[in-house]
């Protein structure tokens, strides 16, 4: 039913764990199967130089979220974000039609990371012009 990769990645998950002082982070969850995708993210200029996972999930989600953590670290946030929901699987050698939606959290709990740390920037950067003002 799963790929060598996926069992592999499910066995031995890489990027377990959370980022204390992550610049972003991004949880998404399933509310058909309850599953929950949290990953952080630590940035430098504009690259990912940390990401981590934590999911409370399937086997295949736990697979998808290890994957997309290999993938994303070292990227740009712009080649990050374009990682796709079936990039993820392709690279993972496919997953059962029925476990598809697993891929999904991946790549948007990576998605909202970045969202997340893009907001923040934002409120940073706002904060610290409004203290320029007065
Ligand atoms: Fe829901 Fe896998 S069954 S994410």
């Amino acid at each position: 039913m799963y790929s060598d990769k996926v069992m592999e990645h499910f066995q031995n998950p890489r990027n377990v764990g959370d980022i204390e002082d992550a610049d972003g982070v991004g949880t998404v969850g399933n509310p058909v199967c309850g599953d929950l995708m949290t990953i952080y993210i630590k940035v430098k200029d504009d690259v990912i130089e940390d990401i981590k996972f934590k999911t409370f999930g399937c086997g295949a989600a736990i697979a998808t979220s290890s994957m997309v953590t290999e993938m994303a670290m070292g990227k740009t946030l712009e080649e990050a974000l374009a990682i796709t929901r079936d990039d993820v699987a392709d690279e993972l050698e496919g997953l059962p039609p029925v476990k598809m939606h697993c891929s999904n959290l991946a790549a948007d709990a990576l998605h909202a990371a970045i969202d997340n740390y893009r907001e923040n920037k934002t409120k940073i950067k706002d904060i610290c012009s409004a203290c320029e003002e007065e």
